[in-house]
């Protein structure tokens, strides 16, 4: 049995669909589990009380454990659990200390290390999911508003994250690996903003603004503290014009290359109309 947590978010809802294709039997969690809306072959639980009887592989969110991930690790190995992939970013390659993503998701691999569990952490660079963000804007007909409109990055799909995932729990190759993982093309936000455009048929356009004003928004954000919005921000203007690094990882494990932008927005164009 694997246990996927954060399983109705971007990422966790196709790693449970990745493992139902693998017959993998699943227990999915949400805090919410009437409204999970998952397949019907599939066992909901709710997050807080995280049933581990039966489990021998853990799907690990960070973003549903900022607190207490030592406890939920000391659980799963009591229970049984031999093996956890680990959603962690590309960012823990950043030796910046002062990069605040980095410094959490490092601290979870080595809480993670340190458990004595089999492990794989998967380190995806920037979601083409966080471009859900412009769909309010672009559905309003107003321009899509950022710094760094030359800064450039390699957008990967939610599905080939989960396809890794979901292989590095259910066969053996992976077992201490690190894959980084991103998408098959170096693109600017502008860039990704015309291909919505084109992909869904409804005109959206791009505005820079400084970042003076992007860190005043960001700033009336929940969860958004100074220290993330300042990574954000320093790693979005270390990448201007420079090609974004384009990993092969996805393609050599999956067997496939990894999908387009245009396919992801052809995935999601009803959140843009
Ligand atoms: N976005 C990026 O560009 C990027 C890049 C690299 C790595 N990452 C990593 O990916 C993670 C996000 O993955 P994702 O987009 O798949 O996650 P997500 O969709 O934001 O969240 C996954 C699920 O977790 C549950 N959840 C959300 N907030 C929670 C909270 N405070 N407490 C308990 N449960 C909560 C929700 O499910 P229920 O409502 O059903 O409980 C949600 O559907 C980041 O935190 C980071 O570690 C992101």
């Amino acid at each position: 049995m694997i246990l996927v947590t954060g399983a109705t978010g971007n990422v966790g809802r196709h790693v449970v669909g990745e493992l139902l294709c693998a017959n993998a039997r699943i227990r999915a969690l949400s805090r919410d589990p009437a409204s999970a809306n998952l397949p019907g072959d599939v066992e909901v639980a709710r997050t807080d009380e995280m049933p581990m009887d039966g489990v021998t592989s853990l799907f690990l969110n960070p973003a549903v454990f900022w607190h207490g991930l030592g406890d939920v690790l000391d659980r799963a190995k009591s229970a049984g659990v031999t093996r956890v992939v680990m959603l962690s970013s590309a960012a823990a390659l950043d030796t910046d200390p002062s990069n605040h993503i980095a410094a959490h998701h490092l601290e979870v691999e080595r809480a993670i290390e340190d458990s004595g569990l089999e492990w794989t952490f998967v380190r995806p660079g920037e979601f083409s999911s966080n471009a859900l963000a412009w769909s309010e804007a672009i559905r309003a007909g107003e321009p899509v508003r950022e710094p760094f409109a030359a800064a450039r990055t390699t957008p990967i799909h939610e599905r080939d994250i989960a396809a890794v995932a979901a292989l590095a729990l259910t066969a053996d190759d992976l077992v201490g690996a690190k894959p980084v993982l991103s998408g098959p093309e170096s693109l600017t936000h502008p860039d990704m903003v015309r291909i919505i455009g084109e992909v869904t048929g409804r005109p959206a356009r791009f505005e820079e603004i400084t970042p003076e004003e992007t860190r005043k928004e960001m700033l009336t954000m929940p969860y958004m503290r100074e220290g993330l919005v300042d990574t954000l921000l320093r790693m979005r203007a270390e990448s201007l014009d420079r090609p974004a690094e384009i990993s092969p990882e996805v393609e050599r494990i999956t067997g496939r290359p990894g999908r387009t932008f245009a396919e992801w927005a052809a995935d999601h164009s009803d959140g843009f109309r």
